[in-house]
C-alpha cells in the first residue's frame, strides 16, 4: 500500500493552506457553480453529450455509450472528422485570421499560422499523404522537433483517416524502429534536425538508422528545419517543401466513425515492451474539448501555452487537439528553457501576451533553483491561469509558482491524467474549486475516481490505489495489437474497474492527493520510464550479467533512475564501465532514461521464489539503509540485508 506524503513539517503546513478562486476570475469563468458536479453525476451521459453537441458531426450518434467492460464505445454510429473540427470550423468563421499557432524556434525564428493558414497547410499535406499512397487506417510515424509541421502532420493524418504514431524526438533510433515496427507504419515524417540548447537533434540521421530495420516504411518525408547535412535516398525520401509545392489546396475530410482510430501513442508499462495506446475519434475529441474549455477556462481572447512536446500525450491533447477544437491561439516553443538564458520562457510569455501557461512540476522546481530574479525581469501580468501536469507537485513548488509566476492572482490547476486516460480526469475547476497546494483536488464532473484498498473497497479517508470506476469519453480503447495485455494491465486487479497504477490519498474534504506510481513504472521529470526497459537495455551490454532498476527521490526530476548491476565474471566494475553503461542505456532508449547512478553489486537480493527485492533496493538507493553502497560488492552484505528485509 502506498505511504502517505509529505514528510516535512513545513510541507504539512503548506498542505493546510487554501486558495479560493479569485473573485475577478470567478466572475467570467465558464463554470462558477459547484452544482455541475451533482448534475453530471446524476446523468453523466447527458453531461458528455452536451459537449459533443458543441462539435461538428457529419452524422449524429445514435447511442451515447455502449459499455461492455472493459470495452467502451462512445457516440455510437456518429461520424465526424477531427481536422474539420479543429481547423475548418474556425477557418470558415470570423476566426479565419485569428492566430492558431504562434511558433518560436529556439534560435529565435518565428512563425504565426492563422486558422486559415493552418487550414491550407493541413489540406495540402493531407493530399501529399494521399499521393504517397496513405489510406484510411494506415499508420504514419511522426518523428519531429516541436515545429508547426508536427501539428500539421497530425491533423493531415486525421483528415484522411490515417492513424498517427508520434515518437518523441528524444527517443533513440532503436526506440523509433521498435515503435514503427509494432504499428507497421507506412510513412515516416521527420526533419533534418531540431534545435536543443543551441545544438542539434540529428533526427534524420537517427531515422536513417531506425529505418534500416523497418520494412513497412515506404516513404520518408523530411522537413527542412535547418541546413543540416543528410543523405536523401532517391525514391524513398522526399522533402516536405517540394511535395507541398504541387499539392492541391483542398482535401475532403474523411467521414470517420466515432470509434475509428485517431492515433496510437507508445508509453512504457511494467514490461520491457512499450505499449501502443489506442485512442479513437468522437469520445477523444469530446473529452479533450470539454476539459480544455473548463479546466483552463479557455476564453476567446486567451493566448494559451502548453510547454509539452508533441511526442507526449500532453502535446496531443492539450497542445493540438483540445485547444484547436476550442479555436484557441496556441503558443509553441521548440527549444530549451535556458537558451540562450534562463528567462527564455518568461520572455515568451511577455512577448506574446500569454494568458494561460501549462507546464510540469520538474520545470517549476528547475525555475525555483535558478531563482526568482529571472521571471522578475519580465512582465508576466498577462497571465491569468497556471497549470501543472506529469507528476505530483510538492506544495513548496506550487506556492512558488503561484507567487513568483502567477503573482498571487492566478489559480493553479494541478491536473492528473495519463496517456491512457487521454484527457484530464482529476483537476480543479478554476472558477469554483478552493485549491490546496499539492492536491489535484477532485474528479472532473462526470468522472468517478476512487481510492480503493487491495480488496477493491473504498477507503474513506486515507491512502490506497487510485481507480476509475466508470468509463469516460477519451479513455483508451486498447493496446495496439495486444488486447490481452489491455485487459490484464488495467482491468484485472478488480472486475470492471480501471486500475491507474497510482497511489492516492483522500482527505477529510474528499480532496485527492496523488502519491506516485505503485508499480514498476518510474516518473523521471514527468516522463514515464519502465524499470524493465532500462533493465533490458543494461543486460544487453556484454559486461552485464544481471541488473535491477529502481528510482530514488530527486530534488528536480522528482525521481532519478538507479541501476544495480552485477557484472559478468572477469569484468572490472570501474568508473569507465559506469559511463559506458549510462551511455548504453541512452543509446538504446534515449537520454531521458540515462541512469543517474550505477551501483555495482556482487549479488542482487532476491526472495526465495527468485523475485528481486525492489523495496530493499529502493531503500538502498534512497539512502535509507547503508550509507555506503560500495559495500554491496561484498556478497555477505547483500545476504545479510536480504535477511533483515525478509523478516
Ligand atoms: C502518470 C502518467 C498526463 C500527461 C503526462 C504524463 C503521473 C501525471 C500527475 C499529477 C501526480 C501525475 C501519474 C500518472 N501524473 N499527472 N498532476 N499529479 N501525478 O503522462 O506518461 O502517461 O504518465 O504521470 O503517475 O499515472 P504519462
Amino acid at each position: 500500500m502506498p505511504t502517505t506524503k509529505p514528510e516535512t513539517i513545513e510541507a504539512l503546513f503548506l498542505e493546510k493552506r487554501k486558495f479560493p478562486p479569485p473573485a475577478g476570475f470567478q466572475k467570467i469563468a465558464h463554470v462558477k457553480d459547484e452544482s455541475i458536479y451533482e448534475k453530471a453525476k446524476a446523468n453523466p451521459e447527458a453531461f458528455w453529450e452536451s459537449f459533443a453537441k458543441e462539435l461538428d458531426w457529419i452524422k449524429p450518434w445514435q447511442k451515447t455509450l455502449e459499455w461492455n467492460p472493459p470495452y467502451a464505445k462512445w457516440f455510437v454510429g456518429g461520424k465526424l472528422n477531427v481536422s474539420a473540427n479543429c481547423v475548418d470550423r474556425w477557418a470558415k468563421s470570423a476566426h479565419r485570421n485569428k492566430a492558431a499557432i504562434i511558433w518560436e524556434g529556439e534560435p529565435g525564428d518565428q512563425r504565426t499560422l492563422t486558422y486559415w493558414d493552418l487550414y491550407r497547410e493541413v489540406n495540402k499535406f493531407a493530399n501529399v499523404l494521399k499521393r504517397l499512397g496513405v489510406k484510411k487506417g494506415d499508420r504514419v510515424a511522426i518523428y519531429l522537433p516541436l515545429i508547426p509541421e508536427a501539428a500539421i502532420s497530425m491533423l493531415a493524418c486525421a483528415r484522411i483517416g490515417a492513424v498517427h504514431s508520434v515518437v518523441f524526438g528524444g527517443f533513440s533510433a532503436e526506440a523509433l524502429s521498435d515503435r514503427i515496427n509494432d504499428a507497421q507504419a507506412k510513412v515516416l515524417i521527420t526533419a533534418d534536425g531540431g534545435y536543443r540548447r543551441g545544438g542539434l537533434l540529428p533526427l534524420k540521421h537517427d531515422a536513417d538508422y531506425a529505418i534500416k530495420e523497418t520494412p513497412s516504411i515506404e516513404h520518408v518525408v523530411i522537413v527542412k528545419r535547418g541546413d543540416f547535412p543528410l543523405r536523401v535516398k532517391e525514391g524513398r525520401d522526399h522533402w516536405w517543401h517540394r511535395l507541398m509545392q504541387d499539392a492541391e489546396s483542398f482535401c475532403e475530410p474523411e467521414p470517420m466513425d466515432s470509434e475509428d482510430m485517431l492515433f496510437t501513442l507508445y508509453t512504457s508499462g511494467t514490461t520491457g515492451k512499450p505499449k501502443g495506446i489506442i485512442h479513437t475519434t468522437g469520445g477523444y475529441l469530446t473529452g479533450v474539448y470539454a476539459t480544455t474549455k473548463w479546466v483552463f477556462d479557455l476564453q476567446p481572447e486567451d493566448v494559451y501555452w502548453c510547454t509539452a512536446d508533441v511526442g507526449w500525450i500532453t502535446g496531443h491533447s492539450y497542445m493540438v487537439y483540445g485547444p484547436l477544437a476550442n479555436g484557441a491561439t496556441v503558443v509553441m516553443y521548440e527549444g530549451s528553457p535556458d537558451w540562450p538564458d534562463k528567462d527564455r520562457f518568461w520572455r515568451i510569455i511577455e512577448k506574446y501576451g500569454v494568458t494561460i501557461f501549462y507546464t510540469a512540476p520538474t520545470a517549476i522546481r528547475t525555475f525555483m533553483k535558478w531563482g526568482k530574479e529571472w521571471p522578475a525581469k519580465c512582465n508576466l501580468s498577462s497571465l491569468r491561469l497556471l497549470g501543472t501536469v506529469g507528476e505530483p507537485i510538492n506544495p513548496e513548488a506550487w506556492v512558488w509558482y503561484h507567487e513568483e509566476i502567477g503573482k498571487c492572482k492566478c489559480p493553479v490547476v494541478d491536473t492528473w491524467w495519463q496517456t491512457e486516460t487521454g484527457m484530464i480526469l482529476i483537476t480543479p475547476l478554476p472558477g469554483v474549486t478552493t485549491l490546496k497546494p499539492g492536491s489535484a483536488t477532485k474528479p472532473f464532473p462526470g468522472i468517478e475516481a476512487k481510492v480503493l484498498n487491495e480488496a477493491g473497497e473504498e477507503v474513506g479517508v486515507g491512502g490506497g490505489y487510485l481507480a476509475l470506476t466508470k468509463p469516460w469519453p477519451a479513455m483508451l480503447r486498447g493496446i495496439y495489437g495486444d488486447p490481452e495485455r489491455y485487459e490484464k494491465q488495467y482491468w484485472s486487479k478488480w472486475p470492471k474497474i480501471y486500475f491507474t497504477g497510482d497511489g492516492a490519498k483522500r482527505d477529510e474534504e474528499g480532496y485527492l492527493w496523488l502519491l506516485g506510481r505503485v508499480d514498476d513504472v518510474m516518473n523521471v521529470s514527468g516522463h514515464r520510464i519502465s524499470t524493465m526497459e532500462v533493465e533490458s537495455a543494461l543486460v544487453d551490454h556484454s559486461a552485464v550479467a544481471e541488473s535491477a532498476v529502481v528510482s530514488r527521490a530527486h530534488d528536480i526530476k522528482g525521481e532519478a533512475v538507479v541501476a544495480f548491476v552485477t557484472v559478468r565474471e572477469g569484468v572490472k566494475s570501474d568508473p569507465k564501465l559506469t559511463e559506458q553503461l549510462k551511455e548504453h542505456v541512452a543509446k538504446k532508449i534515449g537520454s531521458l532514461a540515462r541512469p543517474d547512478d550505477i551501483i555495482f553489486s556482487a549479488d542482487l537480493p532476491k526472495t526465495r521464489s527468485g523475485k528481486i527485492m525492489r523495496r530493499l533496493l529502493k531503500d538502498i538507493a534512497n539512502g535509507k539503509v547503508l550509507g555506503d553502497t560500495t559495500t554491496l560488492a561484498d556478497p555477505d552484505v547483500v545476504k545479510h540485508l536480504q535477511k533483515t528485509y525478509e523478516e
